[in-house]
């Protein structure tokens, strides 16, 4: 069995490169930097090669977009634009340039991994919730439209994972990245359409999103006010 995994020289899409790997898996890489194990491509998803690059890699059976950056709303919004352009547009040029093969095949399976932050309004890192809003509802459309053709598309939703990305101060119910990568091999075996992971970790999010969208609402009519 064939993967690429886009966004593996570190985090999530390394353990799950080394978990795969172990199992008896061709894979695949594509970062910026190299990935220690595994056949890999230097790119960055944004550049205009990346396309070509990642047509290079040829038919695969599982593609896995793990690319992401986050970055803190500062005095410009170049930090949330390239959020947008790597994790959702990114995503997005990913699975436009593997899905027709997978569609001639007959068979394929796309993974993105999303964020439970994606039903947030943060003013944090505005761009970041935004592009993980985008990756789940793109993802959860590709599957209504694809599934039926043979080519299932998951959604992954995780809370805090124990990789650089985390940056936050407070970080409840983070997990492992091996603990990351043994939810993605039972969605690689299941193909489900969407896992959020921790339950735990989701239902508290499932809260703050409304509440967080109800104080913004509040806080736009107060503004309004005369
Ligand atoms: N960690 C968490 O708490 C958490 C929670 C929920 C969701 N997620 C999501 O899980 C995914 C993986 O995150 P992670 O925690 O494993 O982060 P990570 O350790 O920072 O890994 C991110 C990966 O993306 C690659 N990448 C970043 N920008 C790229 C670009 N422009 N072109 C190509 N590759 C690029 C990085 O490689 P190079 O730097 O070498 O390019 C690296 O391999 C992200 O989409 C993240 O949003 C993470």
């Amino acid at each position: 069995m064939r993967a690429v995994i886009v966004g593996n020289s570190d985090g999530i899409g390394l353990a799950l490169t080394r978990r795969l790997l172990a199992d008896g898996w061709t894979v695949t890489g594509l970062s910026r930097s190299p990935a220690p194990v595994g056949s890999h491509h230097v790119v960055d998803v944004t550049s205009p090669e990346f396309s070509t690059v990642l047509a290079e890699v040829g038919e695969v059976d599982l593609c896995v977009y793990a690319a992401g950056v986050g970055e803190s709303l500062g005095e410009n919004l170049a930090g949330q634009t390239r959020a947008l352009e790597v994790n959702l547009l990114g995503a997005a040029r990913t699975f436009e340039a593997v899905v027709p093969r997978m569609l001639a095949a007959g068979r394929g399976h796309l993974i993105g991994l999303s964020s439970l932050a994606d039903t947030m309004i943060s003013a944090q890192a505005p761009g970041y919730a935004a592009s993980k809003a985008g990756l789940t509802s793109y993802l959860l459309g590709l599957d209504a439209a694809l599934r039926p053709r043979g080519v299932p598309a998951t959604a992954v939703r995780f809370g805090f994972v124990d990789t650089k990305m985390a940056k936050s101060p407070v970080t409840p119910f983070k997990i492992s990245t091996d603990r990351a990568a043994d939810v993605l091999i039972r969605c690689i075996r299941t193909r489900p359409a969407i896992v959020s992971y921790p339950r735990r970790m989701a239902a508290v999010t499932g809260t703050l999103g409304p509440l967080l969208r109800t104080a913004a609402r509040l806080r736009r009519s107060r503004s309004d006010a005369p």
